[in-house]
């Protein structure tokens, strides 16, 4: 079974397809960004791009995304470790407090800026609507979000990465 997982293609042993997708990228891989924290598809701390698109992962097998593209936050910075622009922003931004749900709000917000370089804080706040945060009360998170936007207009559109207005 083939996984493409940040920008890697991966051969999976077929005696792991049953195991969960989230036990496997901790666990087996040691990608411990996406967290296991309700467990039951409620929280969003989970939440991996499957395919560009947010996915919670807790009630996810392996042999679910066989041959699908796979991205968790370890993929989303550069090889070298400087943080994409996204990231930089919550940080920046004071967006992080205990940080257990920012590996799937970054992910989310990143596949929602790469759609919607201009978006309002009332998009963001819609688009972050399935990834609770316990900690930070929300303003900082779209305050970084707003922020980072630029990034993708000035950086993403340059590389290919987000459709020129048409
Ligand atoms: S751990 Fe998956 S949605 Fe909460
Ligand atoms: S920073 Fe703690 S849950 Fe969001």
């Amino acid at each position: 079974m083939k996984l493409h997982l940040n920008g890697r293609e991966l051969t999976v042993d077929e005696a792991l397809a049953e195991k969960r997708l989230i036990e496997y990228l901790r666990e087996e891989l040691d990608l411990t960004g996406a967290k296991n924290a309700c467990d039951i598809g409620a929280c969003g701390a989970c939440t991996i791009l499957i395919d560009d698109e947010p996915l919670k992962i807790c009630l996810k097998r392996v042999k679910d995304v066989a041959g699908h593209r796979l991205l968790t936050i370890e993929g989303l910075a550069e090889p070298d470790g400087t943080l994409h622009p996204l990231q930089q922003a919550f940080v920046d931004a004071g967006a992080i407090q205990c940080g257990f749900c920012t590996p799937g709000m970054v992910l989310t917000a990143h596949a929602f800026l790469r759609k919607n370089p201009t978006p309002t804080r009332e998009q963001i706040r819609t688009a972050i609507g399935h990834n609770l945060c316990r900690c930070t009360g929300y303003q900082q998170i779209i305050d970084a979000i707003a922020a980072a936007a630029v990034a993708y207009r000035d950086r993403e559109t340059a590389n290919g990465l987000v459709s020129p207005p048409s």
